[in-house]
């Protein structure tokens, strides 16, 4: 190839077409990430938390979204509720829920589904949850409604990156290359043929396939304590727009919940869940099944941790702006980028900007990102 001069560098190659690409300074710009805050996270539904955290009444959960203190709590009979926060600076604990009800009118639109989750928006006229998230669960409801399940794993941790890399990287199976466990335990046919399958507002499934986790020197086969109704060594992901994910991974689940609190930095917090009817036993395999690939010093986490951090020092607000492809079409299969460009379809319509070029407002009468 041509050595190239800084012009050159610049140019996008003449066959690549907007939509498949995204520019750098989606990451970056700080209007662009206060205009995400207003226009994205503000009507979103988020899961800020699972049921089995306020196992009684009168337990609360606090957090933020979009920046907005907001509460989860358990009334006297049992059914939650999410408030504006004005009261409790504890991210949790006990407290009078009619207290809180009495100074603090504003209730928030709330439901828990897929499994328990609480899942909570400050839009004053959400779409209803089936609505909103289309047939995105219709891979992982029956695992995760076949009987209760509770948290076994938490931790948060802010990370140096823009939320939309860590949903990239829940999004892109080509990063697989660099997790020495899925090249181990993964590539084979069955891993190359799964689908990307794209839903309305935004979603994404990655289709399953059997892992061989025994493969691994060390690990074995989940098969005994796999979910409800999932097949034995499955792996399940659903990428939820603007940025959850949730991956059933045999015998463990694990939920991303992503808090953007700057362009370049996110907080996620990480949660494994198992079965509630778990024995003592059956908790500690599937504990160590979970941790062993996601948690803090698990197989796979650092990994993605290091790549989106590293990613985003390429991409600081007085870096030169440069474009990270999407153009990769496969028929849907496991490395085509279709999700991507789904998301950052779907991403370009909530913030009428085009992610190629944000200068631009959105190209609605083009179909653009998906072929
Ligand atoms: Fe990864």
């Amino acid at each position: 190839m041509a050595a190239r001069n800084h012009t050159k560098w610049k140019q996008i190659p003449g066959q690549i077409k907007s939509g498949e690409y995204v520019d750098s300074r989606i990451y970056s710009d700080e209007d662009i990430f206060k205009k995400e805050m207003n226009t994205i996270f503000r009507k979103v539904w988020i899961p800020v938390c699972h049921e089995s955290e306020l196992p009684e009444p009168d337990r609360f959960r606090t957090t933020t979204i979009a920046g907005v203190p907001i509460m989860v709590i358990r009334d006297v009979d049992g059914t939650i509720h999410a408030v504006r926060n004005a009261l409790e600076r504890r991210p949790s604990g006990k407290i009078d829920s009619k207290i809180v009800f009495d100074n603090i009118p504003e209730f928030l639109h709330s439901d828990v589904k897929y499994g328990g989750f609480v899942w909570v928006t400050l839009n004053e006229n959400p779409p209803t949850m089936e609505d909103w998230v289309d047939g995105s669960f219709d891979c992982m409801k029956e695992s995760l409604n076949a009987e209760p399940l509770d948290v076994f794993h938490y931790h948060k941790a802010i990370i140096p990156c823009n939320y939309k890399l860590w949903h990239d990287t829940n999004s892109e199976f080509y990063h697989d290359y660099l997790h020495y466990h899925n090249r181990i335990t993964g590539f084979n046919d069955s891993y190359f043929a799964r689908e990307n399958k794209c839903f309305n507002n935004g979603h994404v499934n990655v289709g399953s396939f059997e892992v061989q986790y025994d493969n691994y020197d060390g690990f074995e086969s989940r098969e005994e304590l796999s979910f409800p109704h999932l097949p034995t060594n499955h792996w399940e992901m659903i990428d939820m727009f603007p940025g959850i994910n949730f991956n059933l991974r045999g015998s463990a689940l694990r939920v991303d919940v992503m808090t953007p609190l700057s362009p370049d930095k996110v907080m996620i917090e990480f949660r494994g869940l198992g079965l509630k009817s778990d024995t003592p036993e059956e908790r500690i395999i599937r504990q160590r099944h979970h941790n062993s690939i996601w948690g803090p010093f698990g197989r796979n986490l650092h990994e993605d941790l290091l790549a989106v951090s590293t990613q985003q020092g390429t991409m600081h607000d007085h870096a030169e702006e440069r474009r990270i492809l999407h153009g990769r079409h496969e028929n849907n299969t496991i490395h085509d980028e279709v999700g991507m460009r789904h998301y950052y379809d779907e991403w370009g319509r909530w913030m009428d900007m085009n992610p190629s070029k944000p200068e631009e407002s959105y190209p609605y009468e083009e179909v653009k990102m998906v072929a």
